[in-house]
């Protein structure tokens, strides 16, 4: 079969979304498929690339970057040495109907959210992953905490700040969140990889966090920040099953070495600034939990194919769900196919089961 990988995007993960694709272009079984690697910029071109996954890796020197001119530009970013490798288009794709199946490997809005769905839905062409209602609830941390706690999954505290709450009346919104214990991380409601995240720890600094967060989405979550250790989950709706297949359950440990507040954004991707086990050293019936609510939170969204599933194991032994990811990363640090691996599905399998169940 001809699979479309499509990557880069038009979302603030754009980079992370190259690197997920780097991974499942390296792993995928080239006797079996076709692949057709195609780039959208981050203004909305599609273009087909040379797919090189050496070219499209996320290290702590390079940012992956998909290209509408083909230009090769290399941009110097201000703080660091960093240079953004363009990757060059050799043609526009005339039609997506000329593959049996795309992989959306798109992180955050426009590819993670229900946008490329809806489009792949309207033009009847097979897709992995979920659909458009799952795709958006998934994306948005605010609707997804109703939908968690309409199901009755344990959420943690949260507040939600709209565009419109803010401009109304901020002072009336922060308020809000005094009902919350702090430290609390403010969140632009619809991104991902911690972009736009902060972590805050006093009143004082939540304004500037809210503003931070705005420019990534105008609507914002602040969530009291949990005491716990962070355990996840991988779900895979595979080839011939009905029940979603839960992983052996990993665990993030930020480093304290690394200088990191959070699992943020330079500690999932660019140092080691953050540890990952699988299985995490939990009592078993914390693992047991985490997987029963990692089934329960595909369900409850109506998830198809994959999620991985965050969630907290808290001081006092609870456990709570942080958020569903519809299309989690699969770039060499990424806690997905790593979970997969350590329950005994190799990489390469695992996308050749998203891809059959795809295509059947
Ligand atoms: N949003 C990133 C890609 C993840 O969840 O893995
Ligand atoms: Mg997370």
């Amino acid at each position: 079969p001809r699979v479309a990988v499509v990557f880069g995007g038009r979302s603030s993960e754009h980079a992370v979304s190259c690197a997920t694709a780097a991974g499942v272009m390296r792993a995928i079984d080239r006797d079996a498929y076709d692949v057709v690697p195609i780039g959208i910029s981050r203004d909305g071109h599609w273009v087909l690339t040379d797919g090189d996954p050496d070219r499209l890796s996320l290290t702590s020197t390079s940012t992956p970057e998909v290209t509408a001119d083909g230009a090769g530009v290399v941009i110097p970013l201000a703080t660091t040495d960093r240079t953004l490798v363009a990757l060059e288009p050799r043609e526009v794709p005339k039609s997506l109907g000329e593959v049996d199946v795309v992989f959306p490997l798109l992180h955050g809005p426009f590819g993670e959210d229900g946008t490329i769905q809806g489009l792949f839905e309207m033009a009847d062409i097979r897709y992995v992953g979920s659909g458009v209602f799952a795709s958006a609830a998934g994306m948005d941390k605010h609707h997804m905490k109703v939908i968690f706690a309409g199901a009755g999954l344990p959420v943690g505290p949260y507040v939600v700040i709209t565009d419109a709450q803010w401009r109304r009346d901020p002072a009336a919104a922060m308020d809000a969140v005094a009902a919350l214990t702090y430290p609390v991380f403010v969140k632009p409601a619809r991104a991902g990889s911690s972009m736009g995240i902060s972590k805050v720890s006093t009143p004082e600094a939540l304004e500037g966090a809210i503003e931070i967060a705005r420019t990534h989405d105008l609507k914002v979550v602040v969530e009291q920040g949990i005491v716990g250790r962070e355990i996840e989950c991988a779900v895979l709706q595979g080839r011939g099953t009905d029940e979603p297949r839960v992983s052996h359950v990993g665990e993030i440990e930020v480093t304290a070495a690394g200088g990191h507040e959070f699992y943020d954004f330079e500690a999932k991707y660019l140092d080691d600034g953050a540890v990952l086990s699988c299985p995490a050293a939990v009592p078993d019936h914390v693992a047991a939990e985490v997987q029963r609510l990692a089934r329960a939170a595909f369900e409850a969204l109506g998830c198809e194919g994959l999620a991985r599933v965050d969630c907290f194991y808290t001081d006092t032994g609870d456990v709570v769900v942080n958020e569903i990811n519809t299309m989690p990363g699969f770039t060499p640090h990424s806690m997905y196919p790593q979970m997969w691996e350590a329950t005994g599905l190799p990489y390469r399998d695992l996308i050749d089961e998203l891809l059959q169940l795809a295509l059947t």
